[in-house]
């Protein structure tokens, strides 16, 4: 079996189907921590052991598959960085055309990756800089993607839900490997979708009777890209909206994609938010790589430092047992900032985002 969308097909929305194709995404393992989390118990869930790196594999690999059983051989797609990475590697290896339309703050590694898989890439101005200025960029794609007859593709339940049901997979594998349900999980924030899709997963499992209890899923976020933390911590139901200066690369996502989505799932779980400041995240990068031999990128070492904060605060006993969700690949952000990519990217305004590209060629 080369793909996890075999494995739990009946789980997805592809039931039925016959010929599932993968490059071996999921699978990831689950490492019991050897010095970070002192006599607790805390498991590392490695995402970054992907096929391109990230969890977004899980996306992109069954987002893909749909689109090649309903005939599509182009998309378009928006992207902080690792969903262009994973899309782009999967359109390879279906033979399909990849547009990806990335903000300005997209690592030069991340940009590179894209562009070895044989994506298009696009570098819009002011992409992600606000609400404001991203609204009709968006809305500019969304036409792009209509004239071509193909779907506009965001890594989030809002835009592409079935895809998204991939993530899912991580708490049936959770489960698996545990051998039951952790006491809690620790999930990265930006979008939110990420965070609800395990939460969807664990659903799944307690409505089959295949679980007795739900864990308590406790959100982390860079303080500086608050919209799910503090929502939860005040019961409130939606997130907030808040003017984003992270520098956490795939977090910084102030608009409201996923991100009530994720306070209601958090809630419903009994889990609760934790911030952590930037530096303490690269701290924690540093620790994870330092005393585990584990390397991920700043967002990857975020469900960590909320660990942290969450031992610190008493919140959790060490007699719990945890999971962290470590998402990305330290390799990702190697060449990051305004370092070039080895490969050019064009860089584009709203006005240049030429609808007849799809047609190109
Ligand atoms: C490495 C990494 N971790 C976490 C996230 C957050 O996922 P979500 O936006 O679904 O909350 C992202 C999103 O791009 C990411 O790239």
């Amino acid at each position: 079996m080369t793909s996890i969308l075999e494995k739990y097909i009946e789980y997805l929305p592809l039931a039925g189907a016959e010929d599932v194709d993968g490059i071996g995404e999921g699978n990831t393992p689950l490492v019991r921590s050897s010095s970070i989390g002192g006599k607790s118990r805390l498991y590392l869930k490695m995402e970054q052991l992907n096929p391109t790196g990230s969890f977004k594999d899980r996306f992109a690999a069954l987002e893909t598959e749909l689109m090649k059983r309903q005939g599509i051989r182009a998309f378009i797609a928006t992207s902080s960085g690792n969903t262009g990475a994973a899309l782009a590697a999967y359109a390879a290896r279906r033979g399909f055309r990849c547009l990806l339309f990335v903000n300005e703050f997209t690592p030069a590694s991340k940009l590179d990756q894209m562009l070895v898989y044989g994506a298009e890439v696009f570098k819009v101005k002011d992409f992600g800089v606000s609400n404001e200025l991203s609204a009709p960029i968006f809305e500019r794609l969304q036409q792009l993607a209509d004239e071509g007859s193909t779907r506009l593709v965001i890594s989030a339940y809002k835009y592409s839900p079935d895809g998204m049901e991939g993530v899912k997979t991580i708490a049936y594998e959770i489960v698996e490997q545990f051998g039951g349900v952790p006491d809690h999980i620790f999930v990265p924030v930006g979008g939110g979708g990420l965070l609800s899709g395990i939460w969807r997963g664990f659903k799944d499992l307690k409505a089959r009777d295949i679980v007795e209890k739900m864990p308590k899923i406790n959100a982390v976020q860079p303080e500086l890209n608050d919209t799910v933390v503090t929502a939860v911590n005040e019961n409130a139901e939606t997130a907030r909206e808040v003017f984003t200066t992270t520098s956490i690369s795939g977090l910084a996502v102030q608009v409201d994609i996923d991100a009530s989505l994720a306070v209601r799932s958090v809630s419903d779980s009994g889990g609760r938010g934790f911030l952590v400041s930037d530096e303490m995240v690269l701290d924690t990068q540093s620790s994870l790589a330092r005393k585990e031999g584990v390397f991920v990128e700043p967002a990857g070492a975020v469900s960590t430092a909320g660990y942290l904060r969450a031992l610190e605060t008493g919140y959790l006993r060490e007699d719990e047992s945890a999971v962290c969700i470590l998402t990305g690949h330290g390799l990702k952000t190697v060449l990051s900032g305004p370092a070039t990519p080895a490969r050019p990217v064009k860089f584009i305004q709203i006005g240049d985002i030429g609808i007849g590209l799809l047609a190109e060629h």
